[in-house]
């Protein structure tokens, strides 16, 4: 049998991440059942070839459930439901950023219906996911990990295990928290360049083609420049990864003093209410802090994802 329908696979969570992730899995071939609470936003995936189901436990019968929703709160509560009948799935992947704590939580309540569980958080947004450059970091059994890797392949560039338990916690934890303090000093030095007298667009070419830039500078260089702040990630979901962040540090007693004075900057802007654009509206925030207004500079720059 193809690798593509040796599993049955089950779907919680059809938002941003979850709705773009499971597109791939359908749009491969993927024999895959999705549920969102909003069925609206599951839909679209029927004409890829997506079975969506109106009750959550109805995916208890597929043989790999992915969850992608918000937070610790939400996967409980959704995972509850998944096993409320007799029914179970022999895996579960929780590819959501949660806590360490939430995740062994979890671990001991599937293992003890005996469901294998793979922490698998991911690296990327929507449209990095569109552009087929979605990674995960992946820990739990190994024999579970071999067992999914194929799926998480069709997501994007492939995964890295990194070990038993909720280790990919940390690893997820870690960069988001590079994360934050990465937007938080591009805005600070794009916004000193523009102040110095040059255009936005004119910096940013110049560090995406340095030894500094990144994927991600470049792919958030068209909100910079021209303003477009269109939700890729929200700011109070950074902030739950900074806190999550700073709460690891306290555990393992690692001083951060970067990532706690970026989560409080995040904590000002959302504190003056911008909370429902991109997170890189920190450009925003610092411009005002600077005495500057900014305008949007039209000007046609790359993402670096779009062929
Ligand atoms: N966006 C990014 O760039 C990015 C990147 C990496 C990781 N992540 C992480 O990925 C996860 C999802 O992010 P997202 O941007 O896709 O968020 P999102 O667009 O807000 O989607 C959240 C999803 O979770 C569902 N949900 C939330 N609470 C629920 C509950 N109590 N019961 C049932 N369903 C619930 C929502 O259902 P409804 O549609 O009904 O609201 C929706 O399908 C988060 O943990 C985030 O930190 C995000």
């Amino acid at each position: 049998m193809s690798e593509l329908k040796k599993h049955k696979l089950g779907w919680i969570g059809i938002g941003r991440m979850g709705y773009a992730m499971a597109e791939r899995l359908a749009k491969a071939g993927c024999d895959i059942a999705v549920w969102n609470r909003t069925r609206a936003k599951a839909e679209p995936l029927v004409k890829y070839g997506a079975k969506v189901v109106d009750k959550l436990p109805a995916l208890a019968s597929r043989d790999i459930v992915f969850v992608m929703v918000s937070t610790w709160e939400d996967v409980k509560e959704v995972v509850d439901k998944l096993l409320s009948g007799s029914a179970k799935p022999r895996m579960v992947v929780e590819c959501s950023s949660i806590s360490l704590e939430g995740s062994a939580e979890l671990r001991k309540i599937l293992s003890e219906k005996k469901v294998q569980y793979l922490a698998a958080p991911v690296s990327g947004n929507a449209k990095v996911i569109k552009a087929g450059k979605l990674t995960f970091v992946v820990s739990g059994p190994k024999a579970a990990y071999e067992a999914a890797k194929p799926y998480l392949d069709m997501m994007g560039t492939g995964s890295s295990y990194v070990g038993e338990g909720e280790l990919a916690r940390i690893a997820k934890i870690c960069h988001n928290v590079m994360l934050g303090v990465v937007i938080q000093n591009l805005c600070e030095i794009t916004i000193l360049a523009q102040k110095a007298g040059m255009p936005r667009h004119a910096f940013l070419d110049f560090l995406n083609k340095s030894v500094m830039g990144s994927m991600f500078t470049r792919y958030k260089t068209p909100a910079l420049v021209n303003l477009d702040f269109h939700v890729t990630f929200t700011p109070r979901l950074l902030r739950k990864d900074l806190d999550l962040g700073l709460d690891a540090g306290r555990e393992f007693e690692v001083p951060m003093p970067l990532s706690s004075l970026t989560r409080d900057l995040l904590q000002q802007m959302i504190g003056q209410g911008m909370t429902e654009q991109d997170f890189s509206t920190l450009l925003l925030m610092q411009a005002k802090a600077s005495g500057i207004e900014l305008k949007p500079e039209n000007v046609q720059v790359s993402d670096g994802l779009s062929s």
